[in-house]
């Protein structure tokens, strides 16, 4: 985010899904046969991560009914400076991330702290699919089906205290596993925040899968945050930590340059970065910029939680 670069790649440039899978089919035989011809002289070729279903997804009210951005634009199009900063490196460099076993710890200011699973965190509520705007602060935007439910249904099962204020978020610190994070790029673990009361919004998506598959890797395998109204960076992703806090938290985009990322980051068309304007947005896969919605075009569900709050203040 800190670093320019052209605003998005364009449409031409995309590979159509079934050109994508027939690439992917290709790919995957031909590595079988470097692992049968080759595989005493050799080390095995890295492994892509294997898609499945999730089961019994449903349909959701919040989703909203604009066109879809493809499976293939969404895990390729990726911030995820933990894999690389340039958008197809996450793709690339997080093929063999591994996700299984894998554990969320969940404690501070609640009275019943608990580590989930990841298959506990995958039967814990009923998983619904969330079709949500997307806007990143760097102006490009996409419609993704998300799969998960709302973070409060894990948060009402640790009862937090009355201390509790903010939640923090934090992502597995791994460079061995994250080779972005050999790279002082951020200060590493990646943490993002939330007001108690954002993180109790319905809207929250602890996020456990795209287009009813499990989450792909790109995108934050094997769970993360969804906060549609807020700029994609305080979505996080590959969650290990959710810590309760009285404070609110200083996560990495604000140390690393608080004059151009704040706390709250709402979407904010009238709140321009430093550097660019917030006011459009281009889709990606389409060619006219479009106008940017006022929180994403959320207002109606969130506008009241910040009710005689200074947006451009508290940016
Ligand atoms: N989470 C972690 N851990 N590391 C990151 O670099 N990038 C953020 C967010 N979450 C990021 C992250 C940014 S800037 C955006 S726009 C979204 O992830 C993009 O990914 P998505 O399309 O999968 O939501």
């Amino acid at each position: 985010m800190l670093i320019k670069r052209p605003a998005d790649i364009p449409p031409s440039e995309i590979t159509p899904l079934q050109t994508w899978r027939a690439r992917r089919r290709f790919l995957q035989q031909a590595s079988a046969f470097a692992v049968g011809a080759g595989a005493l002289a050799a080390p095995l070729p890295l492994r892509a991560q294997t898609r499945e279903k999730l089961a019994g997804v449903r349909p959701s009210p919040f989703s909203i009914k604009e066109p879809q951005n493809t499976y293939e634009q969404i895990t390729s199009y990726v911030n995820f400076y933990e894999f690389g900063t340039d958008k197809a490196d996450p793709l690339r460099n997080s093929k063999a991330f591994k996700t299984r076993p894998w554990t969320v710890a969940v404690e501070g200011e609640v009275k019943k702290p608990r580590t989930f699973g990841i298959e506990d965190l995958l039967k814990l509520a009923p998983i619904e699919e969330r079709i949500y705007r997307l806007r990143c602060v760097e102006a490009w935007s996409m419609v993704v089906p998300w799969a998960g439910y709302s973070l409060s249904e894990l948060i009402k099962q640790v009862e937090p205290t009355g201390n509790a204020k903010f939640v923090e978020f934090h992502t597995l610190l791994d460079p061995q596993q994250m080779p972005g994070q050999k790279a002082a790029v951020l200060q590493w673990p990646y943490v993002e925040g939330l007001r108690l009361d954002e993180a109790m919004h319905p809207l929250t998506l602890l996020g456990l899968g795209l287009y009813g598959e499990l989450l792909p890797n790109p995108n934050g395998a094997p769970v993360r945050l969804v906060v549609p109204w807020k700029y994609g960076f305080k979505s996080g992703k590959s969650i290990v930590r959710i810590r309760f806090v009285e404070r609110m938290p200083t996560t990495a985009w604000v140390r690393s340059a608080p004059h151009e990322y704040g706390f709250y980051s709402n979407v904010n068309p009238k709140v321009d970065h430093p550097r660019w304007t917030q006011a459009r947005e281009r889709r990606i896969g389409e060619f006219f910029k479009r106008e940017t919605l006022m929180f994403n075009g959320y207002a109606e569900q969130v506008a009241s939680l910040y009710d005689g709050l200074d947006l451009r203040k508290f940016y």
